[in-house]
């Protein structure tokens, strides 16, 4: 019965889509329940104390529409939440750091890695934390590009804007001589092709998305909790905590998909 439960996620607003785009391309048979703060977008820029509560109160929420398991598909979220989120709640909750840096601990040759995300997360140094507790020997170089969020939600991302702006943060980062850099937001993933671009062939893109999706099939696996195909499909649901109509229409671009009928719920408030 519990196996049938949906997966609940959650992000701050759209950029969480690019995880369950992953998770919905390797564990179809899964159904998904995912939240978008998009009231309190972003979490970029704010507080550890305030993103804590905000997980929290959204935690609630999903447990009580009663998921199986919690993704926290945000890296500022994952960074500075999901100690207190494991703490609380007594479910299975992935976080998307802990799979970026293992597949950068895998694609590194040299040990040297960048990671870009939001001010919050790199601030935090939950990556570097994550990459050191698996390899202490790794070196890590992190930089804030606050400015690549609305760019990539405006949709500019062949504009010469986008490009410089990708320099500036990226020019000083790569002086550091990496060779891997982990995606450490969840936009970026939609801006590869110009990442890739200004890092050069050198260096390997690491989309923590994909690691994420994998990650929450091994955790289904060893608690027992993957759905059974044989029940009929899958079945997906959204929940906003601001206007439907704007997150569908942006969402679309990061699900890669239409998003069906979006309800609104005020998160802060409900409970
Ligand atoms: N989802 C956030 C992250 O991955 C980016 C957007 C925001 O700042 O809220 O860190």
């Amino acid at each position: 019965m519990r196996n049938e439960f949906p997966i609940g996620m959650f992000d701050s607003g759209v950029g969480g889509l690019t995880v369950l785009r992953e998770v919905v391309r390797q564990l179809p048979n899964e159904s998904t329940i995912y939240f978008g703060d998009t009231a309190r977008v972003p979490y970029g820029s704010k507080s550890r104390d305030v993103i804590a509560r905000f997980s929290l109160e959204i935690g609630q929420f999903l447990l009580q529409e009663k998921v199986k398991m919690l993704v926290v598909a945000c890296n500022t979220a994952s960074a500075f939440a999901l100690s207190a989120l494991r703490a609380r709640f007594d479910v299975p909750i992935v976080g998307v750091i802990e799979p970026g840096a293992k597949a950068a601990l895998a694609a590194t040759k040299t040990g040297r890695v960048g990671v870009i995300g939001t001010e919050g997360t790199i601030e935090s140094q939950a990556y570097t934390e994550a990459i050191k507790a698996l390899d202490q020997t790794m070196e890590v170089f992190g930089q804030a590009c606050p400015l690549i969020v609305p760019l990539v939600e405006e949709g500019w991302l062949e504009k010469p804007v986008a490009e410089a702006i990708v320099k500036e943060y990226l020019l000083p980062l790569l002086e550091n001589r990496i060779d891997t850099m982990v995606l450490g937001c969840t936009h970026y993933p939609l801006l590869k092709g110009l990442l890739a671009k200004v890092t050069g062939p050198d260096v390997r893109l690491i989309d923590s998305a994909e690691e994420t999706a994998r990650s929450v099939g091994r955790a289904l696996r060893e608690h027992h909790l993957e759905a059974d195909s044989e029940r009929g499909p899958a079945f997906r649901q959204f929940y906003v905590s601001d206007a439907p109509e704007k997150f569908e229409k942006t969402g679309r671009r990061f699900l890669g998909d239409v998003i069906p009928s979006v309800k609104r719920v005020d998160i802060g408030t409900w409970m």
